[in-house]
């Protein structure tokens, strides 16, 4: 009896696994798929005249749109939500709870397709973030009225560069992510702009050099996000370490998350 409970259980890994594997293919395809049409000289060239920022509408193809869609409603209940008066309001669910619950969120961060665009695109050689770090990669929920984050810079707390990726997976909403270009150029004369996030749209920014925010979500409506975080050094001091992990817990994934053991 023993022995058949065990199969059965070895069976049922083989068939995760199986899943799994067939899977993280199918993404590797589809964004190899999404990156081949890629005019990198004209993306590279919007990228350097906007100050390391870049924004591709319908970047995510439909079938991976829909993948991520899917799993969704199971993430519901790991979703943070954080109040922070004047500063931020809204929903997160961190790297560790997608390892856990949607591991396919992790696969498409690690894509060595979607590394190679980037490096590409920033001419950087970008790294991924430690295990560490529960920003790597996460979920931006905009549910509840009046959620927004106020202006802020996506700072670096590594030795080198952070650049930030956000996704739009669902954009029923009046919320535009806006931004000041140049601002952190004293000679040069800040512009402000705005955009909706789109499903499928991809913004790529310099986190120490894009000053942005996300407007209050009307009634009704909702906003979700997948935010990807990637660095030039991958090395960050203790005391910085601890700043930013606050910065987590308090303003997107609560302590349990940020602080586990
Ligand atoms: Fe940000």
């Amino acid at each position: 009896m023993k022995e058949s409970i065990k199969t059965v259980k070895y069976n049922f890994h083989i068939w995760v696994d199986a899943i799994a594997f067939k899977l993280s293919m199918e993404i590797q395809t589809e964004i190899y798929k999404a990156i081949a049409d890629v005019d990198y000289q004209k993306l590279q060239a919007e990228f350097q005249a906007q100050n390391e920022l870049l924004v591709v509408e319908n970047f995510l193809p439909n079938s991976m749109i829909e993948k991520f869609l899917a799993l969704l409603p199971s993430l519901q209940p790991a979703i943070n939500r954080n109040y922070i008066p004047n500063h931020k309001k809204g929903g997160s669910i961190s790297r560790y709870s997608l390892d856990s619950l949607a591991p396919i969120f992790g696969e498409f961060y690690q894509l060595s397709a979607f590394f190679e665009f980037l490096n590409k695109i920033t001419a950087e050689k970008l790294l991924p973030c430690p295990d560490a770090d529960p920003h790597t990669y996460a979920l931006y929920f905009y549910t509840e009225p009046g959620d927004h984050i106020q202006y802020h810079y996506d700072t670096s707390y590594y030795h080198g560069k952070r650049y930030t990726v956000l996704l739009g997976l669902v954009d029923d909403s009046s919320s535009k992510l806006e931004y000041q270009l140049y601002k952190d150029i004293p000679e040069r004369e800040t512009q402000t702009r705005s955009l909706s996030l789109t499903a499928g749209t991809l913004v790529l920014f310099n986190g120490d050099k894009l000053y942005h925010r996300v407007t209050p979500l009307g009634e009704n409506e909702q906003r979700i996000v997948l935010t990807l975080e990637y660095v030039t050094d991958t090395r960050m001091g203790m005391l910085k370490r601890f700043v930013s992990n606050m910065k987590d817990a308090i303003a997107y994934f609560g302590f349990r998350q940020v602080f586990r053991s």
